[in-house]
């Protein structure tokens, strides 16, 4: 039976209770972790978001209704407890904060009662994720999910004190747009006024807050939410937030400045390390060719490096036929650990290799100098030798190769063994930062499916100054005067400088063969408003949610989020996305097609 909490008062949470505070008497609520009846005496953990606290019940401290009481108190049980600090009795416990100290109970109330939960309420939980989804409420008691949610809370705190000291402004932009193309998916919400019309969720205020630099506000940022409807990942959401920033007037070096001074004041605050200022920057094509990827993790070497000149004359068909198609043969090198991957283990890599597109792993294991494997036959001696020197082989390393026609095969293939060979083989400290800016991004990205162009940030990117005739004459080599911000190995965030120009916003658009029409419905009431005096403008949007998960080094991007979607974009605990009543959809305009 529940009792009221009426006259007491909760004059500290658990973990705040000191040894300092020996012989006060306290009044502490919060859930039971355990409870323990040894006969005479009962031990209570008690748990609240700071810590835990023993509490000791025997008779003689509290009456025997009370005494009564404690003995039926259950895991997961609300309680009130009244009594006094004590130094423990028993053996002191180093594992937590208070282990040195016990409360003495003088008084309980048990404020709530619980049933058996689905799952125990324990740190690093062993529990299938679907059930601890569809019980978030129970799994968000756990201390490791509390702690995650209060350091992005800490954050969240932060980054607004660091935007308010800077002169920026905090202002909202809507929520209910207008669908654009050339994003991710979007969804999509109807209209009820106007049936057969859909707002659309906003991918990012992009648009917004580039309206709000024409506006005037010259410093603007917000905690925006933001909704792409794409294929989810261990560090992707449906739903998910941007520290959105976007400002007037600043040169690109100072815009980064901005970015790389917030996110090394966080680390500062939640992880007490000083970033060395600044970031360290690559460009794009330089991250590419030596680490295969855009956000490189720069932890650890094992680069890889471009064989297309030192194989060209070797035998082997499958570098043969990728060359004689302008293809590329590259290679990393596992440095002192052939002996440590056998066949099957080959086996397991080239498998990893071929869900990149790879059409297979090439190998050898340097011994003695040479290396040796089943494509060694292809190579002579001499040809041998100019590989060896050129991945720096020595004994016991392990070499990998890809070839393709296809440049970002070759790149994604190499780049995901060299993650997962990094992660593998512990190639780094786990608590070691790798920041990195990378810059000069191409403008554009070519699709052979759709035979055209594709902006590789956004369309309302800015070239750099330097290629800005490129847009039209040399689409392939323009490039962005885009940045992304990276660390260990995730894209952390990204921005660019943007074209505040209504002429060449038009041929950016132009090169993506959008038509004017479709320029004229999408965009018009963007491209107007960059006729009536328009700033040069700029910014960028950090995945707060991403820079959460990175700090509490998490595995998931939903161990950040209270109520994330499991990874077919559903809710296990309400069940959204549910079908609705028909009236409602009637009153929409909407009839549901049945899946075939
Ligand atoms: P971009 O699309 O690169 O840029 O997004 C910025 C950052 O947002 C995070 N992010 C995500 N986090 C979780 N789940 C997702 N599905 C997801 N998608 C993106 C990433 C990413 O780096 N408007 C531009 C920014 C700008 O130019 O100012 C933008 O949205 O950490
Ligand atoms: P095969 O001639 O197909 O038996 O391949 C010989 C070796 O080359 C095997 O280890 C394959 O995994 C590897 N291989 C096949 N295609 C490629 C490729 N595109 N890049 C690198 N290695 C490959």
């Amino acid at each position: 039976m529940a009792e009221s909490m009426q006259g007491l008062h909760r004059t500290c949470r658990c973990a705040e209770v000191t040894t300092q505070m020996v012989g006060s008497e306290v009044t502490l609520m919060g859930w039971v972790q355990k409870a323990r009846d040894k006969g005479g005496i009962i031990f209570v953990d008690l748990r609240d978001r700071s810590g835990i606290m023993q509490l000791i019940f025997e008779n003689g401290s509290i009456d025997e209704e009370g005494f009564a009481k404690a003995g039926k108190l259950r895991s997961e049980f609300v309680i009130a407890v009244t009594g006094t600090v004590e130094k423990r009795g028993g053996a002191v416990n180093e594992n937590l904060a208070t282990g040195e100290i016990e409360v003495r109970a003088k008084s309980l109330r048990v404020l709530s009662e619980a049933e058996v939960p689905p799952f125990p309420v324990e740190e690093n939980s062993k529990t299938k994720e679907d059930v601890r989804l569809k019980y978030r409420y129970l799994d968000l008691r756990r201390p490791d999910l509390q702690r995650n949610l209060i350091l992005k809370s800490r954050v969240m705190q932060l980054t607004r004190s660091f935007f308010t000291n800077e002169g920026f402004l905090e202002i909202e932009t809507p929520m209910l747009g207008k669908s654009t193309p050339e994003g991710a998916r979007d969804f999509l919400v109807p209209s009820r006024v106007h049936h057969g019309d859909f707002y659309a969720l906003p991918q990012s205020p992009q648009l917004f807050k580039q309206l709000l630099m024409v506006a005037g506000f010259e410093k603007y940022y917000q905690i925006a939410r933001c909704f792409r409807d794409e294929d989810l990942r261990a560090d992707r959401q449906p739903e998910f937030t941007q520290v959105d920033v976007e400002m007037s007037f600043m040169t690109t070096d100072e815009i980064i400045e901005v970015g790389e001074n917030m996110v090394a004041k966080v680390i500062k605050d939640v992880k007490g390390v000083d970033v060395k200022l600044p970031l360290p920057r690559m460009t794009w094509h330089e991250a590419m060719e030596t680490y295969g990827i855009d956000k490189p993790d720069i932890r650890f070497d094992m680069k890889l490096v471009n064989l297309n000149e030192v194989v060209k004359d070797v035998d082997f068909m499958v570098f043969k036929s990728a060359l004689e198609n302008n293809g590329y043969v590259k290679g990393i090198n596992v440095k002192n650990h052939a002996s440590d991957y056998s066949r099957k283990k080959i086996d397991q890599l080239t498998e990893l290799a071929k869900t990149y597109k790879a059409k297979g792993l090439a190998w050898l294991k340097v011994n003695n100098g040479v290396g040796e494997g089943p494509i060694a036959k292809f190579f002579s001696e001499e040809q041998m030798q100019r590989l060896i020197e050129a991945m720096n082989g020595e004994d016991n390393d392990l070499l990998l190769f890809v070839s393709d026609t296809k440049y970002m095969v070759v790149c994604d293939a190499l780049a995901a063994l060299r993650n997962h060979l990094g992660k593998e083989l512990n190639l780094y400290d786990p608590k070691e930062l790798g920041l990195l800016w990378v810059v000069d991004f191409p403008m554009f990205e070519y699709d052979d499916e759709t035979q055209r162009y594709y902006a590789m940030h956004h369309p309302f990117t800015r070239p750099k100054e330097s290629d800005l005739d490129k847009i039209d004459t040399d689409p392939a080599n323009c490039l962005a005067d885009a940045y992304d911000i990276v660390l260990n190995g995730f894209e952390l965030g990204g921005g660019s400088q943007r074209i505040y120009e209504q002429d060449l916003q038009q041929r950016a658009f132009k090169a993506l063969s959008l038509t004017d029409e479709q320029v004229r419905n999408k965009f018009g009431w963007f491209v107007d408003a960059l006729k009536y005096g328009t700033p040069p403008h700029g910014g960028f949007a950090l995945g707060l949610d991403r820079l959460a998960m990175l700090l509490t080094e998490s595995d998931s991007i939903r161990d950040v989020i209270a109520f994330p979607k499991n990874a077919s974009a559903t809710c296990p605990m309400s069940k959204a996305p549910n079908s609705v009543e028909e009236d409602q959809l009637k009153e929409l305009g909407i009839g549901v097609l049945k899946d075939e």
